[in-house]
C-alpha cells in the first residue's frame, strides 16, 4: 500500500451544490472506476445528474455523504436500501478520485460510516459486489463482513456472467478499525426517523 491517508484529514459530510466535486460524473463514467457498479456502469453521466441525485436523495432521506480529503470530495458513502425497522441497511462505497485508491481511503471512510450505523443502533450492515471486484471484497472481509451467500451468474462482465457476493457484518461481531473514531462523520439519520416503522425504502443505484 501506498502513504496511508490520515484520518485526521478525512471527514463524511453531506454534499450539497457548492462541495460536489466538478469530477463526480467523471467517476461515474470511468471505466476503471464503474466497472462493477451495478446499473451505473450501463450508462453515461453529466454533472447535472449527479446534482439531481443529490437533492432527491436527501429528499426522500437517503443515507448519503461525500468523502473529504481537506474539504475536497473525493468519493462517496451511501445506502441505497434501509429499513429501519429491522435495523439494517445495504451500504456501497466508491472513492472516485483513483490517485486516492490503495491508501487506506475506502477502509477507513467505510469503518466511520460503520461505526456511525452501530452507534446510532443498527444491528446489521449488508453489501453485494462483483465477485471479481478484488478491491471491495478485501476491504469488507478487512472490516470483518462475513460472506453470506451467492447471486450466481447476475452480471455480464466482458461476455462473461459474474456472480455477486453478499457480504454482512451483526454489531455484534464488529471490531473498530484503527483510525475510524477520528474521522468527523456528519449526522444524518435523527431518532425520530428510527422509529418510523414503515420506513423502508429503496432507492436508484447510483453511487
Ligand atoms: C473498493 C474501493 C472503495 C477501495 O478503495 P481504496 O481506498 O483503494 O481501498 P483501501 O486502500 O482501503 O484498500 C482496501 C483493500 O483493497 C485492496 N485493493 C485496493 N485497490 C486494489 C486493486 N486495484 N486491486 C486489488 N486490490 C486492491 C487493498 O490492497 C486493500 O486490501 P489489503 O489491505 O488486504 O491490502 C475503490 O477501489 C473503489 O472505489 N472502487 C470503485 C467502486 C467500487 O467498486 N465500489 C464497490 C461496490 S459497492
Amino acid at each position: 500500500m501506498n502513504t496511508v491517508i490520515d484520518p485526521r484529514k478525512v471527514s463524511l459530510r453531506k454534499v450539497t451544490s457548492a462541495t460536489l466535486s466538478p469530477h463526480a460524473h467523471e467517476w461515474l463514467n470511468d471505466p476503471e472506476v464503474k466497472r462493477f457498479l451495478f446499473n451505473v456502469r450501463h450508462h453515461h453521466y453529466h454533472y447535472e445528474d449527479c446534482k439531481q441525485f443529490i437533492e432527491q436523495a436527501y429528499a426522500v432521506g437517503r443515507p448519503h455523504w461525500g468523502v473529504f480529503v481537506e474539504d475536497v470530495h473525493v468519493g462517496n458513502i451511501s445506502s441505497h436500501k434501509w429499513l429501519y425497522a429491522d435495523r439494517w441497511l445495504d451500504l456501497t462505497f466508491l472513492i472516485g478520485d483513483r490517485t486516492y485508491w490503495g491508501k487506506g481511503l475506502g477502509t477507513l471512510s467505510a469503518a466511520a460510516a460503520i461505526r456511525y450505523f452501530f452507534r446510532k443502533g443498527f444491528h446489521r450492515i449488508q453489501c453485494g459486489v462483483f465477485s471479481k471486484n478484488q478491491a471491495a471484497c478485501s476491504m469488507l472481509e478487512k472490516l470483518g463482513f462475513k460472506k453470506e451467500g451467492v447471486s450466481r451468474e447476475t452480471a455480464l462482465f466482458e461476455n462473461r456472467y459474474l456472480d455477486i457476493v453478499h457480504y454482512g457484518l451483526l454489531e455484534t461481531e464488529w471490531k473498530p478499525s484503527p483510525g475510524c473514531d477520528v474521522v468527523f462523520v456528519e449526522d444524518l439519520i435523527h431518532s425520530e426517523e428510527l422509529k418510523q416503522p414503515a420506513l423502508n425504502k429503496q432507492t436508484p443505484m447510483i453511487y
